[in-house]
């Protein structure tokens, strides 16, 4: 079994070619950044005609890579949502384009299904098993037993963690994209300096909030009148760095009861998205989940973030189960996890 995967709902244009041993064939990812940096946030029409003129390139490049023709595939995967949709519909449009002219099954993928899966390519990974989402669109724990059965535990009710990262990493004055270089000022900063609130602390569900966070940030910025030292906002950026990993662990700690309870045998505890490359996050996360017992999995690094890799394998499982889908199949903007897999299976 061999997959093409297209993920475009974002920055990233990337196209992948994965097999059924887990083997990952081609890997290949287009970041945007130097066409966004100017606007300090990904420009949804700049991403789409971005997306639209290097797809072709991407698809011929990761074949060339796995060295295979379309006969060596046994079907095309794409993001179908959620997502920037001008961004989707190029990676989604192309995928069922190559459907047509190959004659292969097209496999609509949900992004954050894409994350969620991850582990599952990159080691032995059995159902159930709880993850925890966490990217610049979405926060959120999910309990995962089994292809297309996902539910939703708890959910960010106002900024997802990356969105929080990014929109705290401009308030500092930091590079864009702000969430890898807000990470990399904290190493060098004092986590302990500026006394920052853990939103959610010791609530009976397990959603989570960071928009208070990032204003409590704005605040401290503004009581400075704009005018913090370079230790300062290390200071700073560490601050928001160690609350936003307080308020991830006692969430944590809530979601794992909720899982046990429903799922008792369930043992391992997974992260996905772009936030999951955070190494100081990874770190306190695992010494968490540990503690309460649980293995931890952890995509590596160049898998925590959008790639093409995952979306293809999310096509194995699917294809697996001859979960393949119509041409018609639309594009969302918006796609919960939970919500049917719409557009009736062919
Ligand atoms: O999963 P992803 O690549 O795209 C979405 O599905 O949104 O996640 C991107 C998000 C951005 O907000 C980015 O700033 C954040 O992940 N991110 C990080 C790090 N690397 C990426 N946030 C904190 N620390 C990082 N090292
Ligand atoms: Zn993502």
């Amino acid at each position: 079994m061999r997959i093409l995967g297209i993920e475009s709902s974002c920055d990233e244009t990337a196209v992948a070619i994965v097999d059924g041993d887990r083997q990952i064939l081609s890997n290949q990812v287009l970041s945007q950044i130097t066409e966004h940096e100017e606007y300090g946030g990904v420009v949804p029409e700049i991403a789409a005609r971005s997306h639209l003129s290097h797809i072709d390139r991407l698809v011929k490049k990761a074949m060339t890579e796995a060295k295979i023709d379309f006969r060596d595939l046994n079907g095309i995967a794409a993001t179908a949502g959620p997502g920037l949709i001008g961004g989707v519909l190029v990676g989604m449009m192309t995928a069922k384009g190559l459907s047509i002219a190959t004659g292969l099954p097209f496999i609509a993928i949900n992004h954050m299904e894409g994350h969620a899966l991850t582990p599952r390519l990159t080691g032995t990974l059995d159902f159930p098993y709880l993850a925890l989402l966490i990217s610049g669109g979405h926060s959120q724990f999910v309990s995962i037993t089994g292809i297309s059965k996902y539910s939703i535990l708890g959910t960010s009710i106002d900024d997802a963690v990356g969105e929080a990262f990014d929109k705290t990493a401009k308030l500092l004055d930091l590079d864009f994209p702000g969430g890898p270089a807000l990470e990399k000022r904290a190493k060098s900063g004092d986590p302990t300096r500026f006394a920052l609130p853990r939103p959610m602390l010791g609530r009976p569900n397990c959603d989570l909030s960071f928009s208070g966070l990032k204003t409590a940030v704005r605040n401290v910025v503004e009581k400075h009148k704009g005018h913090l030292d370079n230790e300062a906002i290390s200071d700073l950026a560490a601050s928001f760095q160690n609350a936003v990993a307080d308020c991830l662990i006692d969430r944590c700690n809530k979601a794992v009861e909720d899982f046990r309870s429903i799922h008792p045998t369930g043992n391992t505890f997974v992260i996905g998205g772009g936030v999951a490359a955070n190494e100081y996050i990874r770190k306190k996360l695992k010494n968490c989940v540990n503690d309460l017992g649980l293995r931890f999995v952890a995509p590596p690094i160049n898998l925590c973030g959008d790639n093409g890799a995952m979306i293809a394998w999310a096509g194995i499982e699917r294809l697996r189960l001859g979960l393949i889908n119509k041409l018609d199949f639309p594009a969302r903007p918006r796609w919960p996890l939970d919500a049917p897999h719409s557009g009736a299976h062919s």
